[in-house]
């Protein structure tokens, strides 16, 4: 439970040991318990589904935007492949990082390209940088089709945004992680459901049918991967943790030793 008391400057938060921990309100802790009850209350209002990139409604936390911009900064992949297109938003987002940046393509799948979505992002000024595949992103044909849009020796970043399930996520994983060479990522979103279990808009299997289970699971399995917390490219503040719906999300490829 989190209170937060401004007029003693303070942020006090029991735990589930019934421990009550009093945070001063000008500390890092004291920002990452109110930022973790912010979270939920956007969750439960869908706070997500305000904002648009270039015109086209993108449903994410404009944090976690940010972060994979910096991500992409630092990656340079040559092709974003992200399931789970919707309106298209991200898709641009990610198309426009690579206009600025002079280089890159993305690929979407989604298992239903509304027509008008389809118009839509093929219409954007983004669409030459843009392939949209349609199809269950699980499915052999799929893979297949993103597969062949993608040159031997291209940089491959794979964001996974559509059916958040353990079981779909999982099989994501493993049917893309051959794309991904040594240094690179993959990107599972919305792990925060495992945080969200009773909230409103929240399925009674969250706490165990999330995201971060099938990361957990995966990552058992591969020894090549390990969990690849980018950390903040430039901070000059206190705060460590990100702000996110998608915490434990990034799968780095391991180097291989020389
Ligand atoms: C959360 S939305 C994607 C949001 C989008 N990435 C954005 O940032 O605006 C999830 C999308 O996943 C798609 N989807 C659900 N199950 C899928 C599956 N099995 N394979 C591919 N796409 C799927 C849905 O049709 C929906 O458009």
């Amino acid at each position: 439970m989190l209170t937060i008391d401004e007029e003693c400057g303070e942020v006090r938060v029991r735990g589930g040991d019934g421990i009550v921990r009093r945070h001063d309100l000008a500390t890092p802790e004291a920002f990452e318990a109110v930022s973790a009850a912010w979270l939920r209350c956007g969750w439960d209002v869908k706070y997500v589904y305000s904002f648009t990139w270039l015109g086209r409604p993108v449903i994410q936390l404009p944090e976690d935007l940010i972060r994979m911009q910096e991500l992409v900064w630092r990656v340079q992949p040559d092709v974003i492949v992200e399931t789970g297109i919707a309106h298209g938003g991200s898709l641009v987002f990610y198309a426009s990082l690579f206009a600025a940046m002079g280089r890159g393509r993305v690929i979407g799948v989604d298992i239903d390209i509304r027509p008008a979505n389809r118009a839509a992002i093929m219409a954007h000024p983004m669409a030459s940088r843009i392939a949209l595949i349609e199809g269950d992103s699980t499915a052999p044909a799929t893979l297949g089709a993103v597969s062949a849009q993608i040159a031997p020796g291209e940089r491959v970043l794979v964001v996974l945004d559509s059916d958040h399930s353990r079981d779909h996520v999982r099989a994501e994983l493993e049917a893309f992680a051959p794309l991904i060479a040594p240094g690179g990522y993959i990107v599972a979103c919305d792990g925060i459901m495992a945080d969200l279990a009773g909230a409103a808009r929240s399925g009674p299997d969250w706490a165990w049918d999330n995201p971060v289970s099938a990361i957990d699971c995966f990552l058992a399995d591969h020894p090549e991967f390990e969990a690849g917390e980018p950390g903040f490219a430039f901070n000059e503040g206190q705060v460590r943790a990100r702000i996110t719906y998608w915490p434990r999300c990034f799968l780095r490829r391991c180097e291989v030793a020389a």
